[in-house]
Protein backbone atom coordinates (compact mmCIF):
# COMPACT_ATOMS: atom_id res chain seq x y z
CA UNK A 1 0.00 0.00 0.00
CA UNK A 2 1.04 3.45 -0.68
CA UNK A 3 1.61 6.51 0.93
CA UNK A 4 0.98 8.34 -1.38
CA UNK A 5 -2.20 10.69 -1.37
CA UNK A 6 -3.03 10.58 -5.08
CA UNK A 7 -7.00 11.48 -5.50
CA UNK A 8 -7.67 12.45 -1.69
CA UNK A 9 -8.53 15.62 -0.41
CA UNK A 10 -7.67 16.88 3.27
CA UNK A 11 -8.42 19.77 5.85
CA UNK A 12 -5.27 20.68 8.08
CA UNK A 13 -6.05 23.17 10.72
CA UNK A 14 -3.45 25.57 11.89
CA UNK A 15 -2.00 24.72 8.42
CA UNK A 16 -0.70 28.07 8.02
CA UNK A 17 2.06 27.64 11.03
CA UNK A 18 4.99 25.62 10.94
CA UNK A 19 3.80 22.01 10.99
CA UNK A 20 0.46 22.53 9.65
CA UNK A 21 2.38 24.38 6.56
CA UNK A 22 5.01 21.45 6.19
CA UNK A 23 1.97 18.89 5.95
CA UNK A 24 0.13 20.90 3.62
CA UNK A 25 2.97 21.17 0.90
CA UNK A 26 3.72 17.48 1.80
CA UNK A 27 0.24 16.18 1.23
CA UNK A 28 0.02 18.45 -2.15
CA UNK A 29 3.28 16.48 -3.24
CA UNK A 30 1.41 13.73 -2.80
CA UNK A 31 -1.26 13.95 -4.72
CA UNK A 32 -3.68 15.34 -2.57
CA UNK A 33 -6.10 18.51 -2.29
CA UNK A 34 -6.16 20.62 1.08
CA UNK A 35 -7.97 22.85 2.56
CA UNK A 36 -5.39 25.39 5.12
CA UNK A 37 -7.75 26.22 7.74
CA UNK A 38 -6.27 29.03 9.62
CA UNK A 39 -7.17 32.32 11.95
CA UNK A 40 -3.65 33.87 10.94
CA UNK A 41 -5.23 34.86 6.53
CA UNK A 42 -2.65 36.72 5.70
CA UNK A 43 0.12 33.56 6.23
CA UNK A 44 -2.08 31.99 4.73
CA UNK A 45 -2.45 33.53 2.24
CA UNK A 46 0.91 34.35 1.53
CA UNK A 47 2.11 30.52 2.08
CA UNK A 48 -0.37 29.80 -0.88
CA UNK A 49 0.81 31.85 -2.73
CA UNK A 50 4.56 31.18 -2.42
CA UNK A 51 3.35 27.31 -3.74
CA UNK A 52 4.62 25.66 -7.27
CA UNK A 53 2.08 27.32 -9.58
CA UNK A 54 1.57 23.57 -10.36
CA UNK A 55 -0.04 22.74 -7.11
CA UNK A 56 -1.60 26.57 -5.90
CA UNK A 57 -5.18 25.32 -7.64
CA UNK A 58 -5.07 22.00 -5.40
CA UNK A 59 -4.66 24.48 -2.53
CA UNK A 60 -7.26 26.50 -0.56
CA UNK A 61 -7.46 28.86 2.94
CA UNK A 62 -10.13 29.30 4.75
CA UNK A 63 -10.22 31.63 7.58
CA UNK A 64 -11.37 29.99 10.51
CA UNK A 65 -11.14 30.40 14.59
CA UNK A 66 -10.91 26.91 15.82
CA UNK A 67 -11.87 27.80 19.07
CA UNK A 68 -15.47 29.65 17.74
CA UNK A 69 -17.55 26.18 16.76
CA UNK A 70 -20.01 28.78 14.66
CA UNK A 71 -16.97 29.16 12.26
CA UNK A 72 -15.74 25.64 12.25
CA UNK A 73 -19.17 24.75 10.99
CA UNK A 74 -19.00 27.37 8.13
CA UNK A 75 -15.29 26.30 7.54
CA UNK A 76 -16.32 22.52 7.33
CA UNK A 77 -19.12 23.43 4.91
CA UNK A 78 -16.77 25.79 2.79
CA UNK A 79 -14.28 23.09 2.46
CA UNK A 80 -16.71 20.00 1.63
CA UNK A 81 -17.96 22.58 -0.75
CA UNK A 82 -14.95 22.56 -2.57
CA UNK A 83 -13.31 19.62 -2.06
CA UNK A 84 -16.02 17.61 -2.40
CA UNK A 85 -15.48 14.94 -0.40
CA UNK A 86 -13.65 15.36 2.84
CA UNK A 87 -10.67 12.28 3.22
CA UNK A 88 -8.82 13.25 5.92
CA UNK A 89 -8.77 15.76 8.52
CA UNK A 90 -5.69 17.23 10.53
CA UNK A 91 -6.71 18.67 13.76
CA UNK A 92 -3.37 20.50 14.38
CA UNK A 93 -3.84 24.15 15.60
CA UNK A 94 -2.18 25.00 18.38
CA UNK A 95 -1.35 27.85 21.04
CA UNK A 96 0.90 28.44 23.87
CA UNK A 97 0.11 30.67 26.96
CA UNK A 98 2.75 29.44 29.18
CA UNK A 99 2.82 30.80 33.11
CA UNK A 100 4.03 28.47 36.01
CA UNK A 101 0.30 27.60 38.07
CA UNK A 102 1.17 30.46 40.54
CA UNK A 103 1.24 33.04 38.16
CA UNK A 104 -1.38 31.44 35.41
CA UNK A 105 -4.59 33.85 34.69
CA UNK A 106 -7.87 31.90 34.40
CA UNK A 107 -7.66 33.93 30.69
CA UNK A 108 -4.93 32.16 29.82
CA UNK A 109 -5.98 28.51 30.95
CA UNK A 110 -9.18 28.96 28.83
CA UNK A 111 -7.57 30.31 25.88
CA UNK A 112 -5.59 27.49 25.49
CA UNK A 113 -8.35 24.69 26.38
CA UNK A 114 -10.56 26.84 23.53
CA UNK A 115 -8.31 26.48 21.16
CA UNK A 116 -6.21 23.15 21.90
CA UNK A 117 -8.79 20.97 23.17
CA UNK A 118 -12.32 22.67 22.39
CA UNK A 119 -11.08 23.27 18.89
CA UNK A 120 -9.87 19.63 18.38
CA UNK A 121 -13.81 18.61 19.37
CA UNK A 122 -15.90 20.92 17.63
CA UNK A 123 -13.57 20.30 14.31
CA UNK A 124 -14.11 16.63 14.21
CA UNK A 125 -17.60 17.27 15.54
CA UNK A 126 -18.44 18.94 12.34
CA UNK A 127 -16.42 16.55 10.22
CA UNK A 128 -16.66 13.03 11.21
CA UNK A 129 -20.42 12.80 10.29
CA UNK A 130 -19.65 13.17 6.60
CA UNK A 131 -16.50 10.48 7.08
CA UNK A 132 -19.04 8.34 8.97
CA UNK A 133 -21.84 8.47 6.22
CA UNK A 134 -19.28 7.69 3.69
CA UNK A 135 -17.80 4.90 5.57
CA UNK A 136 -13.85 5.99 5.47
CA UNK A 137 -12.09 8.98 6.66
CA UNK A 138 -8.47 9.49 8.62
CA UNK A 139 -8.79 11.97 11.59
CA UNK A 140 -5.27 13.31 12.72
CA UNK A 141 -4.72 14.53 16.08
CA UNK A 142 -2.21 16.63 17.32
CA UNK A 143 -1.18 16.25 20.90
CA UNK A 144 2.60 16.60 22.37
CA UNK A 145 4.81 14.87 24.52
CA UNK A 146 4.24 17.65 27.22
CA UNK A 147 0.92 16.04 27.19
CA UNK A 148 1.94 12.54 28.45
CA UNK A 149 5.14 13.97 30.73
CA UNK A 150 3.76 17.53 31.90
CA UNK A 151 6.13 20.59 31.68
CA UNK A 152 7.08 23.31 34.06
CA UNK A 153 4.92 26.14 32.80
CA UNK A 154 2.22 24.00 30.95
CA UNK A 155 -0.80 23.51 32.96
CA UNK A 156 -3.12 24.42 30.67
CA UNK A 157 -1.01 22.95 27.49
CA UNK A 158 -0.08 19.68 29.17
CA UNK A 159 -4.30 19.47 29.96
CA UNK A 160 -5.03 19.80 26.61
CA UNK A 161 -3.06 17.92 24.89
CA UNK A 162 -3.70 14.92 27.27
CA UNK A 163 -7.41 15.36 27.09
CA UNK A 164 -6.87 15.23 22.63
CA UNK A 165 -5.05 11.71 23.96
CA UNK A 166 -8.34 11.08 25.87
CA UNK A 167 -10.43 11.88 22.83
CA UNK A 168 -8.77 9.99 20.04
CA UNK A 169 -8.90 7.08 21.90
CA UNK A 170 -12.34 7.29 22.55
CA UNK A 171 -13.34 8.62 19.25
CA UNK A 172 -11.11 5.76 17.84
CA UNK A 173 -13.59 3.14 19.39
CA UNK A 174 -16.85 5.30 18.27
CA UNK A 175 -15.68 5.86 14.47
CA UNK A 176 -13.61 2.59 14.01
CA UNK A 177 -16.68 0.86 12.95
CA UNK A 178 -17.82 3.48 10.58
CA UNK A 179 -14.47 2.93 9.01
CA UNK A 180 -13.12 6.42 10.30
CA UNK A 181 -9.31 5.76 11.88
CA UNK A 182 -8.45 8.29 14.84
CA UNK A 183 -5.03 8.58 15.67
CA UNK A 184 -2.72 11.59 17.18
CA UNK A 185 0.65 12.34 17.35
CA UNK A 186 2.72 13.47 19.76
CA UNK A 187 5.48 15.56 18.51
CA UNK A 188 8.64 16.14 21.01
CA UNK A 189 10.77 20.02 20.64
CA UNK A 190 10.25 21.04 17.12
CA UNK A 191 12.17 23.99 15.43
CA UNK A 192 8.93 26.19 14.94
CA UNK A 193 7.77 29.65 16.28
CA UNK A 194 6.19 27.97 18.96
CA UNK A 195 9.50 26.49 20.01
CA UNK A 196 11.33 29.85 18.71
CA UNK A 197 10.00 31.85 21.88
CA UNK A 198 11.60 29.75 24.14
CA UNK A 199 15.03 31.08 25.52
CA UNK A 200 18.21 30.21 23.75
CA UNK A 201 19.63 28.22 26.67
CA UNK A 202 16.37 26.57 27.03
CA UNK A 203 16.46 25.37 23.55
CA UNK A 204 19.97 24.27 23.84
CA UNK A 205 19.19 22.06 26.93
CA UNK A 206 16.18 20.19 25.50
CA UNK A 207 18.18 18.90 22.79
CA UNK A 208 21.09 17.90 24.90
CA UNK A 209 18.11 15.83 26.28
CA UNK A 210 17.30 13.99 22.95
CA UNK A 211 18.74 10.84 22.15
CA UNK A 212 19.05 12.06 18.20
CA UNK A 213 20.93 15.91 19.30
CA UNK A 214 18.33 17.86 17.34
CA UNK A 215 15.20 19.82 17.46
CA UNK A 216 12.88 17.68 15.56
CA UNK A 217 12.05 19.81 11.90
CA UNK A 218 8.18 20.79 11.19
CA UNK A 219 8.81 18.68 8.14
CA UNK A 220 9.51 15.24 10.80
CA UNK A 221 6.24 15.88 12.43
CA UNK A 222 4.69 16.10 8.98
CA UNK A 223 6.02 12.84 7.28
CA UNK A 224 4.14 11.02 10.44
CA UNK A 225 0.86 13.09 9.49
CA UNK A 226 1.43 11.77 5.67
CA UNK A 227 1.57 7.79 7.21
CA UNK A 228 -1.37 7.92 9.41
CA UNK A 229 -3.54 9.64 6.42
CA UNK A 230 -2.34 7.21 3.80
CA UNK A 231 -4.06 4.03 2.87
CA UNK A 232 -0.57 2.47 4.74
CA UNK A 233 -2.03 3.05 8.26
CA UNK A 234 -5.29 1.61 7.33
CA UNK A 235 -5.30 -1.02 10.06
CA UNK A 236 -3.84 2.03 12.61
CA UNK A 237 -6.33 3.37 14.76
CA UNK A 238 -6.84 4.62 18.17
CA UNK A 239 -2.52 4.76 18.54
CA UNK A 240 -0.40 8.08 19.49
CA UNK A 241 2.68 8.14 17.08
CA UNK A 242 5.46 9.78 19.21
CA UNK A 243 7.55 11.86 17.02
CA UNK A 244 10.49 12.86 19.36
CA UNK A 245 13.64 11.58 18.49
CA UNK A 246 13.60 9.54 21.47
CA UNK A 247 13.38 12.03 23.80
CA UNK A 248 10.42 10.16 26.03
CA UNK A 249 12.27 7.28 26.32
P1 LIG B 1 2.86 27.32 14.92
O1 LIG B 1 2.63 28.40 15.92
O2 LIG B 1 3.94 27.45 13.91
O3 LIG B 1 1.50 27.03 14.12
C1 LIG B 1 0.25 26.98 14.73
C2 LIG B 1 -0.78 27.46 13.70
O4 LIG B 1 -2.07 27.36 14.32
C3 LIG B 1 -0.57 28.93 13.32
O5 LIG B 1 -0.62 29.07 11.92
C4 LIG B 1 -1.73 29.64 13.97
O6 LIG B 1 -2.20 30.77 13.25
C5 LIG B 1 -2.78 28.53 14.00
N1 LIG B 1 -3.79 28.78 15.03
C6 LIG B 1 -3.58 29.12 16.32
N2 LIG B 1 -4.75 29.29 16.94
C7 LIG B 1 -5.72 29.07 16.02
C8 LIG B 1 -7.14 29.12 16.06
N3 LIG B 1 -7.80 29.45 17.18
N4 LIG B 1 -7.82 28.80 14.94
C9 LIG B 1 -7.16 28.49 13.81
N5 LIG B 1 -5.83 28.45 13.70
C10 LIG B 1 -5.12 28.74 14.80
O7 LIG B 1 3.03 26.01 15.78
P2 LIG B 1 3.51 24.54 15.37
O8 LIG B 1 4.73 24.26 16.11
O9 LIG B 1 3.46 24.35 13.92
O10 LIG B 1 2.34 23.68 16.07
C11 LIG B 1 1.45 22.84 15.38
C12 LIG B 1 0.85 21.86 16.37
O11 LIG B 1 1.89 21.04 16.90
C13 LIG B 1 0.20 22.54 17.60
O12 LIG B 1 -0.98 21.82 17.94
C14 LIG B 1 1.24 22.38 18.67
O13 LIG B 1 0.67 22.41 19.96
C15 LIG B 1 1.81 21.03 18.31
N6 LIG B 1 3.12 20.76 18.86
C16 LIG B 1 4.20 21.56 18.55
C17 LIG B 1 5.43 21.27 19.10
C18 LIG B 1 6.62 22.10 18.80
O14 LIG B 1 7.65 21.84 19.45
N7 LIG B 1 6.60 23.05 17.90
C19 LIG B 1 5.60 20.14 20.01
C20 LIG B 1 4.44 19.38 20.24
C21 LIG B 1 3.25 19.69 19.68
Amino acid sequence: MSMRLDGKTAIITGGAGGIGWAAATLFLEQGARVVVADYNEAAGMQRIASLDPKLQGQARFIAVDVSSEEQVEAMAHAALAWLGAIDILVNNAGITRDAMLSRMTTEQWKQVLDVNLSGVYYCTKHVSPHMAARGKGKIINTSSIVGVQGNLGQTNYAAAKAGVIGMTRTWAKELGYKGVCVNAVAPGFIATDMVASMPEQAIAAMSERVPLRRLGQPEDVAQAYLYLASDAADYVNGTVLEVNGGLSI
